[in-house]
């Protein structure tokens, strides 16, 4: 204990998948949150190229995907310089922690993920292994850089809690060589003072837009699969195509109402009204002092001139930023070097905590 750091440091993490169009919930549940962070933390943000094989295993076109979320950080304003922006599969040290938090976890911690059991469907027996174990190459992307803060959406809570325990099954398990290699840091478990090698880390999760909703359906999420465009709004939609959407959106015959509660019991309602104030950075009680009383017809164009408001410079920086190959493969590059250093670090540590022989 004695010779054991006191704090971890302060570091975010958080990853896009490389799959089809980037959509609102994508940008106000992570990528939004990913750009205030940066005044007061040091960030990793990186494209999950590896994750994505679990979705489609041959692209044609992952490179280029790989270079539109790219394109979409810095166009929404992460500055790659400060902070480190790169693609995953570029740092194998991903890779190799998670076989070990492969040996870490359980079965029956992966098997009670909804996700998996959402994205498997009825036919599990034919889904991939990588499917199955997309938790644990996500707790080893946090956990290789010792991230202690990430934000995303609502639907990834449950793999930010396997997360913690695995790295908390790690910190009991070799807590006599963390102990005895002088490489524990002194944290908090419950009411515990524990020395551990990995962060137990905070999501950060929350606000009027952590899950948006379809905007056909308002107890589906909005989603990239979806097989209607009118679901949700992309990032590269021009302005026609947002109003549309939005004109179309579903709805119901009440007016708004004055108080939060009163969105209750009316899921599309309360998803419109969640983006608004995801776009205009209120609440949504901010939202509804507003519109409260007004009918969809006078909130739907207010909303439809307020994402073009907001996208439409995005979209227009992201197909300048794309269009410049040189540029992003520069970014990716130089973010894929540094992230390198940091995630070699740990593993080295991590590869005497195990054990294994190594210089
Ligand atoms: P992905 O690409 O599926 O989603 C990227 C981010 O967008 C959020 N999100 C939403 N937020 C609000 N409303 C929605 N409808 C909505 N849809 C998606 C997701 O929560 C996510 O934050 N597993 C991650 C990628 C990942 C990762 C990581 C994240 C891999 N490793 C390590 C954090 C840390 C994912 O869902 O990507």
């Amino acid at each position: 204990m004695s010779n054991s750091k006191a704090a971890f440091r302060q570091l975010v993490f958080s990853g896009v998948q490389p799959t089809g169009n980037l959509h609102l919930g994508n940008y106000l549940g992570a990528i939004r949150k990913f750009v205030a962070l940066q005044e007061s933390f040091d960030c990793i943000y990186c494209v999950v190229d590896l994750h994505s094989l679990t979705a489609t295993l041959v692209h044609d076109d992952l490179a280029d995907q790989t270079r539109q979320i790219t394109a979409a950080y810095l166009a929404s304003g992460i500055d790659p310089k400060k902070h480190i922006v790169f693609n995953q599969s570029r740092v194998p040290q991903h890779a190799e922690l998670t076989w070990i938090f492969n040996c870490v976890a359980r079965m029956g911690w992966l098997n009670r993920m909804t996700q998996f059991k959402e994205k498997a469907g009825k036919d599990r027996e034919n889904a991939s292994v990588g499917l199955f174990d997309y938790p644990s190459l996500m707790a080893a992307d946090i956990l290789v850089y010792r991230a202690t803060h990430v934000p995303v959406g609502d639907d990834q809570k449950q793999h930010l809690e396997l997360t913690r325990d695995i790295a908390q099954k790690f910190n009991n398990d070799f807590s006599d060589r963390i102990a005895a290699l002088g490489v524990g840091v002194e944290m908090k478990v419950g009411d515990e003072t524990v020395n551990g090698f990995f962060p137990m880390t905070e999501p950060i999760i929350g606000g009027p837009a952590a899950r948006i909703m379809s905007l056909r359906d308002g107890s589906k999420k909005m989603s990239k699969s979806d097989p209607s465009d009118l679901s949700r709004i992309n990032l590269t939609d021009d302005a026609d195509a947002i109003a549309k959407k939005i004109r179309k959106a579903k709805t119901d015959p009440e007016p708004l109402p004055s108080e939060e509660a009163g969105l209750e019991g009316r899921p599309e309602a309360r998803n419109l009204v969640g983006i608004y104030a995801g776009l205009a950075d209120i609440s949504k009680q901010e939202v509804l002092n507003e519109f409260g009383g007004r009918q969809f017809s006078v909130f739907k164009p207010a909303l439809a001139e307020l994402a073009v408001e907001k996208l439409a410079p995005i979209a227009a920086e992201m197909r300048r930023i794309s269009a410049d190959h040189a540029y992003v493969d520069a970014v990716l590059k130089d973010g894929g070097e540094r992230a390198c250093v940091i995630a070699e670090a740990t593993m080295k540590t991590v590869r005497d905590i195990v054990g294994f022989l190594q210089d």
